[in-house]
């Protein structure tokens, strides 16, 4: 599809959003910036825009195949995905498998944990406030999401889980947790948005345990670049063959 960037609407702690000469498309730029604990921390992982640009594009198209609507058009250039134009709800959806990071600390939970069927959790997106997490009551009361939107997103973002198990356990990856956003189009339609990368969920290697996502980051555990390029390489074996 050919449509021209234009200039920058908003830059985020990870990317920058552009318009376009098409109202209905933006373009999407991955950053190498990396934040943790809300912006507390700050640094560069470097390639790490590349990378998260390739597997949010492998992600997005194979969550399209099985029915799961994004906001992804095409990957347009090594850090930049066009996508299209939706209202994003404020409303993050974390879905964990095991037991880790905030809801260790603050319900003492073990780590680990296996939650069984998996765990839902809502936080509001806000840089300002620290994405605090929010109950169904917050939610409706405030009107940050309809009772009908917040079930779509529930259920797509367990749907997305039991597709990306898969996916991620075929790589020798365990998917510990993650975080989605939705975004509304023009005719409501609910569309996966944001990213799926490294920033945004937890990978351990399935036969060391090892954290393989931002973790690595967040608490200097070393090897940051070579955990996102062990990740993308396993990715990319599996969704390209090579
Ligand atoms: P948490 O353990 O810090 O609540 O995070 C759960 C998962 O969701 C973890 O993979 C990180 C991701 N996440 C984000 O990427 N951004 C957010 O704002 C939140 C709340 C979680």
């Amino acid at each position: 599809m050919s449509v021209e960037r234009r200039g920058p609407l908003s830059e985020g702690k990870a990317k920058i959003l552009y318009s376009t000469d098409r109202n209905d498309f933006i373009v999407q730029h991955f950053k190498d910036d990396a934040t943790g604990f809300n912006g507390l921390k700050k640094g560069q992982i470097l390639g790490k825009g590349p990378i998260n640009n390739s597997i949010s594009a492998w992600v997005f198209q194979y969550l399209e195949k099985h029915g799961i609507p994004t906001h992804f058009v095409e990957k347009t250039a090594e850090r930049e995905m066009l996508i299209k134009r939706v209202k994003i709800i404020p409303v993050e959806v974390v879905v964990r498998n095991l037991a880790a990071g905030s809801i260790c600390k603050r319900l003492g939970i073990e780590k680990k944990h296996r939650f069984e069927p998996p765990f839902v959790e809502f936080f509001l997106k806000s840089d300002e406030l620290g994405d605090p997490l929010i109950s169904e009551r917050h939610i409706f009361y405030f009107k940050w999401a309809t009772p009908e939107q917040l079930k779509e997103m529930e259920s797509k973002a367990l749907r997305v889980n039991k597709l990306l198990t898969q996916v991620f356990d075929q790589v020798g990856l365990t998917l510990v947790d993650f975080k989605l956003e939705f975004g509304t189009d023009n005719d409501g339609n609910i569309l996966l948005a944001d990213e799926f990368t490294g920033d945004g969920c937890r990978l351990w290697d399935k036969e060391t345990g090892e954290p393989l996502d931002k973790d690595r980051f967040r608490h200097d555990l070393g090897r940051v670049e070579e955990s996102y390029q062990e990740v993308y390489q396993r990715l990319k074996r599996h969704f390209e063959g090579n």
